[in-house]
């Protein structure tokens, strides 16, 4: 059936109406003329994927992944990247109802981590919504040194050693490789440009972890510890608290999901003390080690979920809070209003989950600022760093 895209949905899906239903199809670009066949029939809408472009937008271009059209990791290889920072700012205007700043990635292979999966010798990542592996010889957004990895790891049996998920991770130039199998010396010794080997979390080689340097600042990474993907989506970030944060008077500070007090460590030197929060022990012990490394003698970690401390400060200047997708929890929704901090900047990788929490915090914090981050190039996802101020302080 043949039908013309209106617009973006909020996953890069391109909307069509006919005279009874909602259309949302896979890969097509606003402007098009389609032909397509239904996948999904429901009540209100229908799915659907494209079968032909009949008219064909401008901002439409040739994929360079031969894997587009299976692996459910990219949205936007088929459209210019101005169509996608456009669908990006748009979707921030409809969500958020504002967006002062984009900060663009420039590069691909910009992603210093993958998880693949392993299943009859055949290594990748699961097909969107499905446990189907699409096997993987090399992707466009991960860093080469990662791709050298898995080109290697493609070559050699994975079933010998019972692998059956695989992390690699490349960060200031050395590569660090966690399966879940039990590897041999043969594997060792053919992986010898990697780093460090962890084979059912036992380092095997190397010193079992990574080290990433940001703004002068020292951060040990182990396997399972979370950090930021992209290093240059992680320094905009970084300069956009930065500048929230000059001219600021902060004494008490936290840092909410803290990881490995990534940003509880930037901004140590800016403000009285801090608390890191992070409920994941391995980065949590990273945190510790980090701080020591870089002599800081102004933060201290809780491991444990916000939830379950957040209550226990008062007299707070600024919370920085970057929780998972899930976003936050009534309990520390309502602690966050309570604690009257005079600033929040909130650092989220969800837009629906945000736009829930600012609008359960709005009636106590003035969104200053929104600011987009594009973390995840070339896909739907995008990172939003929003500055707000409590409503009786002044900007
Ligand atoms: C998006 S990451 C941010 C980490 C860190 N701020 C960074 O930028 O590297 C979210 C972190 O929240 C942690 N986390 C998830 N739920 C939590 C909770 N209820 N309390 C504390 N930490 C939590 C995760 O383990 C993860 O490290």
């Amino acid at each position: 059936m043949e039908l013309k895209i209106i617009k973006f949905d909020h996953f890069g899906r391109g909307i069509a109406k006919d005279s009874n239903k909602i259309y949302f199809v896979d890969k097509a670009l606003p402007g098009e003329i389609v032909d397509v066949i239904v996948t999904q029939e429901k009540k209100n809408y229908n799915e659907a994927k494209l079968d032909k472009v009949i008219e064909k937008s401008n901002q439409r271009i040739d994929s360079i992944c031969p894997l587009f059209n299976k692996c459910g990791g990219c949205n936007f290889l088929h459209t210019t990247y101005e169509e996608e920072i456009k669908f990006k700012k748009e979707k921030a205007l409809e969500l958020l109802g504002r967006c002062d700043h984009f900060y663009e990635t420039k590069d691909m292979n910009y992603r210093n981590k993958v998880t693949l999966h392993v299943k009859d010798d055949k290594i990748g990542f699961y097909q969107e919504r499905t446990h189907e592996i699409i096997k993987v010889d090399y992707c466009y957004l991960l860093d080469d040194r990662i791709n050298r990895v898995i080109n290697e790891l493609n070559k050699i049996s994975m079933s010998d050693y019972n692998i059956t998920k695989i992390i690699i991770k490349s960060n200031n130039g050395k590569v660090l490789l966690d399966v879940d199998g039990i590897v041999d010396d043969f594997f060792i010794t053919y992986f010898d440009d990697v780093d460090t080997i962890i084979s059912n979390n036992k380092i095997v080689k190397g010193n079992g972890y990574q080290e990433e340097i940001i703004d002068n600042k020292i951060f040990k990474i182990t396997s399972k510890a979370f950090f930021q993907v992209n290093k240059q989506g992680l320094e905009n970030i970084n300069r956009i608290i930065q500048r929230y944060l000059k001219d600021k008077k902060i004494n008490k500070a936290l840092d909410l999901y803290s990881g490995t007090s990534l940003w509880g460590i930037l901004i140590s030197d800016k403000v009285g003390e801090v608390t890191s929060i992070e409920v994941n022990k391995e980065a949590s012990l990273n945190a510790i080690d980090n701080i020591k490394k870089n002599i800081i003698s102004n933060i201290k970690v809780i491991n444990g979920r916000v939830e379950d401390y957040i209550d226990t400060f008062n007299n707070i200047d600024l919370c920085i809070i970057d929780p998972p997708r899930s976003g936050l929890d009534k309990k520390t929704i309502a602690y966050l209003k309570k604690i009257n901090s005079k600033y929040l900047i909130y650092v989220s990788c969800d837009m629906f989950t945000l736009k829930r929490d600012l609008e359960l915090l709005k009636d106590n914090y003035i969104i200053n600022e929104v600011n987009l981050v594009d973390m995840f190039k070339r896909t739907y996802h995008v990172e939003t760093v929003c500055l707000l101020c409590r409503k009786s302080v002044d900007k």
